[in-house]
Parts: structure tokens; sequence; C-alpha cells
């Protein structure tokens, strides 16, 4: 089994953007720059935050914290989500899930504006992203792909099956999947039986959020895993798969931590960069 390790892949990636960053630095005369808005005290969210803090320092993008009360209004957030669109110095905006359940997130996501839009939540960039048009990539998604590229991987005519239907990780990998030529199946919990489906799969993406969902009966031999759940068990990082299980029976498979979640940030660094080009250059 080869591991698919997003830790090593996206950290050559990172190395990569730093250089040019550093030189666009010199003939635009800023850095690129992402505001990362995080509500409440949520300490998962607070450690992925500070990885995403961690990944700007080392590639060279300025970053700002808000990090804001629980109980925070949703006027209140409505209120500088609109001041960092109008920030000519803000390239990417940020908004970290989940957010307290009395905010309206899906509304908050698309206020702010499509072009600082660096998770690619936005539901016209989504838009762009379904009628296969180029647009900012939510970071999850993109971050698999590059992955997939990294080794080698031609997903062109293989089967490919997803555990999860969200907007921010299932129907977009799969959508992107679709477009590089795999033919697909999303599941879901009405799934009636989901190991029948992913036994099917050439590659097999699962992204539930259900500690060790997938194992290795599940799984064909051979098959191409990509785990991107990240479950916290008994104070233990776990992924949606059983590693040790499937990792007898996988081809390739990524861990939890260190594969799908640093090439996540990787995807993020790349999705500002790519919005500060466009501010810099028009
Ligand atoms: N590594 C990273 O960078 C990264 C980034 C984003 C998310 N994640 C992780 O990825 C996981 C999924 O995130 P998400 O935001 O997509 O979660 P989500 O919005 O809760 O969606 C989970 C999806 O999985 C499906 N599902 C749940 N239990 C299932 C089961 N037993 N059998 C079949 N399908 C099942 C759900 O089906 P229904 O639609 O029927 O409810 C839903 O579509 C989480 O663990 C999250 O922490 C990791």
């Amino acid at each position: 089994m080869i591991l698919l390790d997003g830790a090593k892949v996206a950290h050559e990636r990172n190395l990569m953007l730093k250089e040019m960053i550093e030189k666009d630095i010199l003939k635009y005369k800023r850095a690129p720059s992402l505001s990362i808005i995080l509500v409440g005290d949520n300490p998962a969210s607070q450690s992925y935050v500070k990885g995403k803090g961690k990944a700007c320092d080392l590639v060279g993008i300025t970053h700002k914290l808000y990090n804001l009360k629980e109980d925070i209004k949703e006027s209140e957030l409505s209120t500088l989500i609109e001041e960092l669109n109008h920030d000519d110095n803000v390239d990417g905006i940020l908004l970290q899930l989940p957010i307290s359940k009395h905010l309206n997130e899906s509304k908050l996501i698309d206020l702010i504006s499509k072009d600082k839009d660096a998770d690619g939540f936005h539901v016209v960039n989504q838009g762009y992203l379904y009628q296969k048009k180029p647009t900012i990539c939510p970071a999850t998604p993109k971050g698999i792909m590059t992955l997939l590229k990294s080794y080698d991987i031609n997903v062109s005519g293989m089967d490919a099956v997803v555990i999860g239907r969200s907007n921010i990780v299932g129907f977009p990998i799969a959508r992107l999947l679709m477009d590089a030529g795999a033919t697909i199946t999303v599941c879901h919990r009405q799934t009636k039986d989901l190991a029948f489906h992913t036994r099917t799969a050439d590659l097999l993406i699962v992204s539930a959020g259900r500690a060790e969902l997938v194992t290795q009966d599940m799984v064909k031999p051979g098959a191409i895993v990509v785990d991107v759940g990240v479950n916290r068990v008994d104070g233990k990082l776990v992924g949606d798969v059983f590693f040790q299980g499937v990792s007898q029976v996988a081809s390739y498979l990524s861990p939890v931590p260190k594969g799908v979640g640093p090439m996540t940030i990787n995807a993020l660094m790349e999705n500002t960069y790519e919005l500060y080009l466009k501010h810099v250059q028009n």
C-alpha cells in the first residue's frame, strides 16, 4: 500500500508558492492577505485556524484573525464581512465553520464577496464549478484532486464512490471527479447498502464524519482510498476509514491526520494567492 502523504505534498507545494509570492511582492508591492473569522472557542476550529495561520506565515500571506464571541449578533458579523469586502488590502475572507446555530451560515457565506471567497463556498462560485467554468474551487475537493495528481493517479474511466454529499466536500468532489472522467456514485445516510457500493469502487472518497465507518471488507482489493473524515475519539484524531484494516487491501490510502487536512490548507493558500493575483493585476 502506498501512503497518500498529504503533509509531504502540501509542504512541497507551499514552498513553491512561497517562492512565487516572494517574487510577486516585489512586483506588486504588497503581500496577499487573508482574513479569518472565527466565531466562538470551539477547540477543533481553533486548531484548524491555527494551522491555516501557520501556513500563511510559511508562504508569505499576511493574515488577520477576527475571533468573535459565540453569541455575536448576525448583524455585527454581517457588518464585519461587508467591511472586509470593501477593504482593498484584503484578498481572501474565510468564515471558519461551523458557526453558532443562531447565525444563518449559508446567508453569511454568500455575503462574502465572490471575489474574496477563499474557501470557494459562495453560491456563485459553486455555480461556476457545476457549469465547468473557471472558479475558486472548494479547498478540500481541490486538495484531494491535487493529491491524486501528485501520485500520477488518473481517475479517467474509474468507478469512483463518494460517501457524503455536503456542499463543501462530497458534492463538489463528485463533480470534479466526474469532470476528470470517473463514473460516480454518491452515497449518504439514505443509501440502502453502503458496502455494496463501496466494494465496486476503484476510487473511494470517504467524507461522512463517522469514525472508522469503512472497514476492510467494504473495500475492493487494489482500490484507492481517500479518507477525508476527522473525528476525535478518546482525545485522538481518527478518520472515517479503519486504517489498519483497509491498509491491508487498498493500493493507496490517505492517513488521518496528515492526509487530506494539509492538502486542504494548501488549497486555501493557493486560492488566496489566485484571488490576490486577480486583485493586483486589475
Ligand atoms: N480534512 C479536511 O480538510 C476536512 C475538510 C472538511 C471536512 N472534513 C471532515 O470530513 C467529514 C465530512 O465533512 P462534511 O462537512 O462534508 O460533513 P457533513 O456536512 O456532516 O456531511 C456528511 C455527509 O456524510 C453522510 N453520512 C453521514 N453518515 C453516513 C453513513 N453512516 N453512511 C453514509 N453516509 C453518511 C451524510 O449523509 P446525509 O446527507 O444523508 O446526512 C452527509 O452527506 C467530517 O469528518 C469533517 O470533519 C475534513
